[in-house]
This record gives structure tokens, C-alpha cells and sequence, in this order.
């Protein structure tokens, strides 16, 4: 019958489909990337607060992406699994104080998790649908409470230089490993390197901090001496 033989090519191309998502997708381990949002706003490019207000004097998260050991990482994986906001409801209030967007114009967040999700996220949906992709960032930034870390070492957002070896003992702190990821750093507009983001070796179920399996991937950017800007 004409209709069998459409529908059985049809499932037959689907599953060649997902085959062939499933072996593109593979990842080894997660970067946790959190940004400092008086780094990302103090530069010739600026920012803009979001549409829900300024938000607080605290790390950001910028995403969780899967990486592999070798240092590639898959990207955008399942274009059928496109964000969904009606699946993160419960996570909203959370994901605007936590995942704020400042990138210009100015807008409420949807946009940023949007990209996340549909670049990195669906890389990881066999272990993590959306809802619980967004959950785990959200407790990793509470479980690393990187600020508090780095504020117990002495290490104060408040324009004063701090030497990075400081920086990456107060991490290791906070993450328990002394292979925790590294720091990436942006410069002002009088040159200065400051502090900017983190990123944060994670397993593969995206809830536990490890050493990094990547070797030689060292502080990018960074001077010996890094600001570490108010807002
Ligand atoms: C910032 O905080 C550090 C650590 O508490 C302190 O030593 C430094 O004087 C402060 N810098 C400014 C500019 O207030």
C-alpha cells in the first residue's frame, strides 16, 4: 500500500535521524560558567540591565555546557527540542535573579535562555530535559556560592586588584578540586584585565564538581594582578 511504504521510510529516515544526533551529541563532562556582571558591564561595550531591574551584586550564570575531554564540544543538537518556556515556570523568579541577560537591548531573559538551551542544553537532553537542565545550573550556583568564597578570602568586588593566584585558591575552596576549571578575564577601558568569568568543571549528570579532565587549559587572559570591579 502506497501509505505503508511512505510511513515505513519515513520511521526508517526518523530513527537514521536520531542515530545520528545521538552519536554527534556524545559529551565527557560540563564547563559551570558563571560571569561577573560589573566585568561584563565595565567595558567600551557596555551593558543593559534587564527588563525585571538591576540585578543583584552577584555572580551570574552564563550557561552549562557539555564539553568533551579532547576540548570540542557538540553544539545545537536536537533542533525538534527548541526551548520551551511553559516547561521552566516554576523556575522562573529564580532564573531572573540567577541567569540575568545584560546584553543590550535590554529584555527579560527569555532571548539568553533561549540561546542556551538550544546550543548547549539539547546537547545534554539524554540526561537532562530542559526543566531539569535549568534546575541543576541553578543549584550548582548555589552549591559553588562563589562570591561568599571569594569574599571569605579577602577578595572584595570593590575596584581593588587581587593577585589570580588568590582568586584560584579561594575556587578550589569553594569547588573542592584543585583541578576546578579556570578563570577568563576581559579588560576596561584603561586597560586593565579584571576579573570576568568562571568556569567550573562538572560530571557527566551535571550535579558534582570534579577535577577537569582537560589538560593545559590555564586562566585565559588574565594578568597576575586582576581587578575586580564593583556593581
Ligand atoms: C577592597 O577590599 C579589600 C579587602 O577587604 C581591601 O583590602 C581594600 O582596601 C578595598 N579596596 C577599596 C578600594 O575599598
Amino acid at each position: 500500500m502506497k501509505y505503508s511504504n511512505f510511513y515505513s521510510v519515513f520511521v526508517k529516515l526518523l530513527i537514521l535521524q536520531s542515530l545520528a544526533v545521538v552519536v554527534r551529541c556524545d559529551y565527557d563532562f560540563f564547563y559551570f560558567v558563571q560571569q561577573w556582571p560589573g566585568s561584563y558591564c565595565d567595558t567600551s561595550q557596555g551593558c543593559c540591565y534587564p527588563t525585571t531591574g538591576k540585578p543583584a551584586s552577584d555572580f551570574g550564570i552564563h550557561g552549562l555546557w557539555p564539553n568533551n575531554d579532547d576540548g570540542s564540544y557538540p553544539s545545537n543538537c536536537d533542533p525538534n527540542n527548541p526551548f520551551d518556556p511553559s516547561q521552566i515556570q516554576d523556575l522562573l523568579s529564580s532564573l531572573q535573579a540567577e541567569w540575568p541577560s545584560l546584553s543590550c537591548p535590554s529584555s527579560d531573559g527569555t532571548s539568553f535562555w533561549t540561546h542556551e538551551w538550544d546550543k548547549h542544553g539539547t546537547c545534554s537532553e539524554s540526561v537532562l530535559d530542559e526543566h531539569d537542565y535549568f534546575a541543576a545550573a541553578l543549584a550548582l550556583k548555589s552549591q559553588a556560592n562563589l562570591l561568599q568564597a571569594l569574599e571569605n578570602a579577602g577578595i572584595n568586588p570593590n575596584g581593588s586588584f587581587y593577585a589570580l593566584s588568590d582568586i584560584d585558591n579561594a575556587i578550589e575552596q569553594a569547588t573542592g578540586n584543585k583541578n576546578y576549571g579556570y578563570v577568563s578575564c576581559n579588560t576596561d577601558d584603561y586597560g586593565n584585565g579584571q576579573l570576568y568569568q568562571v568556569y567550573i568543571c562538572v560530571d557527566h549528570s551535571g550535579q558534582n564538581f570534579i577535577n577537569c579532565p582537560t589538560n593545559g587549559v590555564t586562566d585565559q587572559n588574565c594578568p597576575s594582578s586582576v581587578e575586580f570591579p564593583s556593581f
